[in-house]
């Protein structure tokens, strides 16, 4: 990937000054990498790539698992000022599905679907370096992109993969085509917040108007998402907010 890692940092660089691109063999986790970084005070602009994670992190405490060579495992670090973080995750998905593909679609808060299948998840995290200006953090942006068929072992959906959309799909490319994008979308979000991604998400989501289950058994219809990027959930006589990271959503059986 040399050519390529340094047509991402020609691209990304005039974004981010400093911005560089480093490609691993292998790694724990993307995110506790440069979140370990960060909390040794290093706070500088960078794409981080492991060709293989032993232990990568999902949401909710949840494992990562991808065999080797059949996903895209990276994580943005920069550091980011934005007056709200509400919705971030919502814009970052955004800017992968737009910078992937027409087809692929949103699934609150941070999945990417593809044909109601899960083709990609989001991890976001942030550390206080105390070096950083303004009041800023450092914002570690992690993804995970199947690419070729995925295990679907213990799961009850099998996942999906990019490689159905684009066949000769190189991860190498699919990283150049979507860096650039998703650094634009996080400057514009710590501009103008999650109200600059509102409609482009509402043009992706999976869930609107769909029957759906959140973790703590609320049932209800998806009804897209307010100015912070909450789930709006038509219950029983009221809408129901749905904020909290701690919460998932599945469709209703
Ligand atoms: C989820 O679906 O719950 C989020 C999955 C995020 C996986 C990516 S892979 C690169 C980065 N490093 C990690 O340990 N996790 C994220």
């Amino acid at each position: 990937m040399p050519g390529v890692a340094e047509a991402i940092r020609e691209a990304v660089a005039p974004l981010l000054p400093g911005f560089t691109v480093e490609v691993v063999p292998e790694l724990d986790s993307t995110n506790s990498e440069l979140m370990r970084r960060a909390r040794s005070g290093r706070a500088d602009p960078v794409l981080l790539v492991a060709q293989r994670q032993t232990a990568g992190r999902g949401r909710l405490g949840r494992v990562w698992h991808a065999e080797a060579g059949t996903a895209l495992t990276f994580s943005l670090g920069l550091p980011l000022a934005p007056a709200d973080w509400s919705g971030l995750s919502l814009a970052v998905g955004v800017a992968l599905a737009e910078s992937l593909h027409p087809r692929i679609r949103l699934k609150w808060p941070n999945d990417l679907w593809l044909h109601g299948r899960k083709l990609a998840g989001i991890l976001i995290e942030t550390a206080s370096t105390g070096a950083e200006p303004g009041g800023a953090r450092y914002a570690v942006i992690g993804a995970g992109i199947n690419l070729a068929p995925p295990s679907a072992e213990g799961l009850a959906t099998p996942p999906a993969w990019l490689g159905e959309l684009l066949p000769q799909v190189q991860p190498g490319q699919v990283l150049l085509q979507l860096a650039a994008p998703l650094v634009e979308a996080l400057l514009l979000f710590e501009r103008a917040g999650f109200a600059a991604f509102r409609a482009r998400f509402d043009d992706r989501d999976a869930l609107r108007g769909n029957a759906i289950v959140l973790s703590d058994g609320t049932a209800g219809t998806a009804a897209g998402t307010n100015e912070q990027g909450a789930l709006l959930v038509h219950t029983a006589g009221a809408v129901k907010t749905v904020t909290s990271s701690e919460v998932s959503v599945r469709p209703a059986a």
